[in-house]
């Protein structure tokens, strides 16, 4: 992250809306925002903010555990998620820290195998993961569309 202050900590309830109206900017549903954050407080999904001058900017999620065992099996493999900064501060950074924080947890968590999954039209995200040493291994339908997904060793 570059040096304005910024700190990456635990989801609380009052981000509510801040967390839609990130997902809301990146096109995704918004009724599950409630969901998840009593999600993250009980630890089935982690899920982290970014504060940047004190505003909730960027949220990231650990899904532990996915229909498919490639994406998250609940052991040693999980899915970093959810990722998304709000326009007003993206390119500073903090989709990169908040990634790179997401895998120190998994990794604290015993995770060794970490996946990401997103359109193959997005060429921001998967310009950030393939720089995070994120590999493309395939692609399948996701119940959102067609999805490329990509997975990194965490034990390297
Ligand atoms: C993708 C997203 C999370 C990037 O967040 P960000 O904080 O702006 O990204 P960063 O500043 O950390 O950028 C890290 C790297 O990602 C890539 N990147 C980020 N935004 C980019 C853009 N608009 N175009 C091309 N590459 C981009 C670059 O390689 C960048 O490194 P650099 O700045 O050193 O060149 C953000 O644009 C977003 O929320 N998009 C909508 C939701 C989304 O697509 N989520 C992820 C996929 S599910």
């Amino acid at each position: 992250m570059t040096a304005e202050a910024s700190i990456i900590r635990p989801v609380r309830p009052g981000d509510a809306p801040a967390l839609r109206r990130m997902r809301e900017e990146a096109g995704w549903d918004v009724e599950k925002v409630p969901a998840w954050i009593a999600a993250s407080l009980s630890g089935e999904r982690p899920t982290w903010v970014a504060e940047l001058g004190g505003e909730a900017v960027g949220m990231v999620s650990l899904e532990l555990v996915d229909p498919d065992p490639e994406v998250a099996d609940g052991l040693g493999v999980a899915a970093v998620t959810s990722l998304s900064v709000l326009a007003t501060a993206a390119r500073r950074g903090i989709g990169r820290a908040l990634t790179v924080f997401a895998e120190d947890q998994a990794r604290a968590r015993g995770v060794r195998v970490l996946t990401l999954n997103t359109r193959p039209t997005n060429g921001a995200a998967l310009a950030l993961y393939e720089g995070l040493g994120y590999r493309r291994w395939k692609e399948q339908e996701r119940s959102w569309g067609r999805a490329v997904f990509l997975r990194k060793s965490l034990c390297e």
